[in-house]
Parts: C-alpha cells; structure tokens; sequence
C-alpha cells in the first residue's frame, strides 16, 4: 500500500515555497499526498512563529495528531519551519510523540532526514547550514504562478522580529541557479513567477564580485534583467522590498521591462519616525514617501502594498495617528496590519514600555477600517477600465466564474470556464469593483 502524507503550511510565501519542495521531495520518495491529515501517514506541519497567535495554533493541531499517533504508532510527525527552528530540542519536550523537527534551512533535506526516522531515531535539524541547490521538482499548489526563492535569510535587525533568528544569515542563490529554475517553470507551462527574499533588495551583496563603479556585480536590478527573456515566463513579481534598500534604479528597471508587474510590496511598519527608529528600520516616513512618490512618477499606475504594526512598544496615540496620516496620505491598495506580538529572543520582547492589548486591539481596528476606505478607493479606478488578468483557478464560490489577478495584482472574478480558461491571459472589462477585488467581463 502507498505510504501517504499530509502539510499543512502556516505563515508567508518562503514557507510555502518550502512546502512546495517538501512535497516534491515525498512524491519522489512515492508518497501520495493526501488533503486529509487523518488519513495521512505522515504529516509535516510548516510552521510560523511571526506573531504568538501564529504559534499556538501550530500546537493545537499538533495535539490532535499526538493523540492520533498514540492509536497509531507509525504514523510519522514532523514539525518543520521556523517554530521548529525557535524551540529545537524544547517542541519533543513539549510532544513527545514528534520524529523530526527541523528549521527552514533544512526542507530540501528531508529524505535524508526521514530516513534516519525510518531507521528509528528521534531527529532535530536546526543548526545553520549552507542551502543547497535544489535537484528536486517542488510540488507546486498552483500551475499557473511559481514562488521562486532568490535569497533566504535576513541581516536586518528589526527590534520585534523573528525572521532573522529563525531563517538565519543571507544567503542569494546564482543568478544562473534562478534562470534555470525560471526556465524549467516555463516549460512546464507556469505563466508567472514572484521572486522571494525576506530583504529581496539585499539579493546578491553575499556572493562574489564587484563591478567597475564598485557596486555589487549581483544586485537584485541585475537579477530582474538577466532572467527577463526567459520563454513561457510572463509576468514577474517580487516581494519583500525593504525601503531602507530600495533604489530608483530599481524603479527604473521594472518600468522598462515588461514582464514585471507594477506593483511593489513595501512594508513601512510605523507612520512615525520615533517608533521607526526603536523599531531598528532604519528609515524615516519622509523617505518612505519619497520612495511612493518616485514609483508614482514614474509608473503612475502602480499598485503599492505594505505591511504596518500597531501597538510597538512605547508606542503613542500621536505616534499611532501618524501611522493614520502615512496611509491616508498614501493610499495603498491592500496593507498587511498587525498587533504588536511580543516575540522570544527579540529585544522589543522586553522592553517595560509594552501598549497593553486593549490598545492594540482598538488600533487595529481603526487602522483596518481606513485601510479598506483607502482600498476601496483605488479599486474604482479600474471601473470601466479593461485590464489583463491572469486566470488561475476557478471562483470557489461561483463554479461558473473564474478569477485571477491584474498586473497590480487585484483578485477579479468574470464568467468563464476554467477547463479553457485557466493559463490564459484574458482582457477583462471591469464593472464592479470592492475594497480587495474586482467583477468584470470578458471583452
Ligand atoms: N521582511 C519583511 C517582513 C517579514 S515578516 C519586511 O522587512 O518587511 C512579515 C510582517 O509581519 C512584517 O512586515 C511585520 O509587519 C509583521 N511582524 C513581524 N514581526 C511582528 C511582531 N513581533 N508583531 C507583529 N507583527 C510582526
Ligand atoms: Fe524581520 Fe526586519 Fe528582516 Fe523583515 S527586514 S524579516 S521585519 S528583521
Ligand atoms: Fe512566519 Fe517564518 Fe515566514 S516566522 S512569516 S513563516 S519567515
């Protein structure tokens, strides 16, 4: 009988696309992937320890399947991703029933590591090691859009975050290693890549060679114009952007190439500069909106996305309010908010300066609602405007409507069949539009 596994992934777009490798690891080792954990024989949690609700969510699922395993003792647990790379040794502790635990670094590893479960021993994986390239296909959710890894790690510092102790030091991979992989995906079909990279404007300043103006030979600019052409491939997408790094050579760059799509996911954190500064981010709000203002006058149609926090530390209501004014000044097309999660091993952690939860909660929430109004008001600019969507999948809601994303990367839903439609680029006229998505029909 076929051997079948199960993951369930928590957290961003790198712990997807690990999991996506995971399951072309156990494809390959013929495994047979199953939708239901309590089938599965082996289930792997890919799991994020970002904020504190993220966590315990990993442990509530992990306690349904220990008592499993206590009926079925074969059945294989493993815990990767970045709480497995927080806790280590302290998760078989907390369950004893696990097999493997291991950080992110270790994902394309996991047949060497299952097989020494297979052997009977009880495995943690986290100390750092060199990434290496991949030989596996990754199993991909999707087949029209691949996430592509260009850096992993992260070197920045910021006061609240986890990210750099769970996912480790830089470390880019060869531009040559990234067209490859772009080239393979063209050829299996996919229509659109999004690069990944924690910081991904710090991609290359780890790999070797400068040019003549003393600038890093591999800059994350270079890197969008060397795998440009690849065929099958068209459209690019990136994220994250760090606008301590970013650069108008950059803006530039993707205005002159086609492919890539005007949008850019820029988390600003903080609207204030006091709590930018304690949070370590090394920018001010000026610069930030300098940053917008440059993409605007160069692409004045870019979609602009960013993440915020409120309730950092020591944080004031004049301190959150001109986090208010940054994004009612700027009028993103989608913002990523959170509460101020306290974090293990970061310094914000503990600070005594702490916004109690009530705070937080009420900031959120009135944060959340500009961010829709603002919302709202960019999608009508595509009201009667005909844009390019990508069709990706079927409307879960509505099986006679298909959806997929324009360039500024807006989720539409039009009528359609997907069995025809799914791959396509499709002209779309937009009828109806909401804070988050778009209606429209097909021209
Ligand atoms: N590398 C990206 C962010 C990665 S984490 C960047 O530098 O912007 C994704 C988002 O989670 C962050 O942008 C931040 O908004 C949020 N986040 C990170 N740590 C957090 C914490 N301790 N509490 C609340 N939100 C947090
Ligand atoms: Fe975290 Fe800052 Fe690195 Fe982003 S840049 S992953 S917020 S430490
Ligand atoms: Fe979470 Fe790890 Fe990503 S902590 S947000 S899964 S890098």
């Amino acid at each position: 009988m076929t051997r079948k596994y199960h993951i369930t992934t928590f957290g961003c777009q790198m712990n997807k696309a690990d999991s996506e490798r995971m399951a072309g690891i156990l494809d390959a080792m013929n495994f047979e992937f199953a939708d239901d954990p309590n089938q599965a024989d082996l289930i792997v949690y890919n799991t994020c320890t970002i904020r504190d609700n993220a966590e315990q969510k990993v442990y509530s699922y992990l306690g349904r399947q220990a008592k499993r395993k206590r009926e079925h003792p074969d059945l294989v647990l493993v815990v990767a991703g970045c709480v497995a790379q927080q806790e280590g040794e302290a998760l078989l502790r907390r369950v004893p029933e696990l097999d493997l635990v291991m950080g992110p670094q270790h994902a394309n590893r996991l047949d060497d590591l299952l097989a020494q479960v297979l052997d009977g021993n009880q495995v943690v994986a986290t100390e750092p090691i060199h990434i290496m390239e991949d030989i596996t296909k990754p199993r991909r959710d999707s087949q029209v859009s691949a996430w592509v890894n260009v850096i992993y790690g992260c070197n920045e510092r910021c006061t609240y975050c986890v990210v750099p102790g769970v996912r480790g030091t830089e470390q880019s991979r060869t531009p040559e290693a990234i067209r490859a992989e772009l080239e393979e995906l063209g050829r299996q079909g996919y229509k659109e890549v999004t690069l990944l990279g924690q910081n991904i404007d710090a991609y290359g300043r780890d790999l070797p060679g400068t040019t003549p103006e003393g600038r890093h030979q591999h800059t994350f600019t270079d890197l969008l114009s060397y795998i440009h052409d690849v065929e099958g491939i068209d459209r690019l997408r990136f994220a994250t952007s760090h606008p301590r790094y970013f650069t108008e050579r950059l803006i530039r760059t993707c205005r002159k190439l086609p492919k890539v799509c005007e949008h850019f996911h820029i988390p600003f954190q903080s609207g204030d500069n006091d709590v930018l500064k304690a949070m370590a981010r090394g920018y001010t709000a000026e610069k930030y909106c300098r940053i917008i203002d440059t993409i605007r006058d160069c692409m004045p149609d870019a979609a602009i996305s960013a993440d915020a926090i409120v309730g950092f530390p020591g944080e004031t209501e004049a301190q959150f309010e001109n986090t208010l004014k940054l994004v009612d000044e700027i009028g993103f097309d989608q913002l990523n908010t959170a509460a101020y999660s306290p974090r293990p091993g970061t310094p914000a952690a503990l600070w005594d300066n702490q916004v109690s939860e009530e705070e937080k909660s009420d900031r959120l929430q009135r944060l959340n609602r500009l961010v829709e109004t603002k919302a709202a008001e960019r999608s009508q600019r595509y009201l009667g405007r005909t844009e390019e969507v990508l069709v990706e999948a079927q409307n879960p809601k509505d099986p006679t409507q298909v959806m997929g994303r324009t360039r500024g990367n807006r989720l539409t839903f039009f009528a359609g069949d997907i069995e025809s439609l799914k791959g396509q680029t499709v002209a779309v006229k937009i009828t109806e539009t909401r804070a988050f998505s778009l209606t429209g029909e097909r021209v």
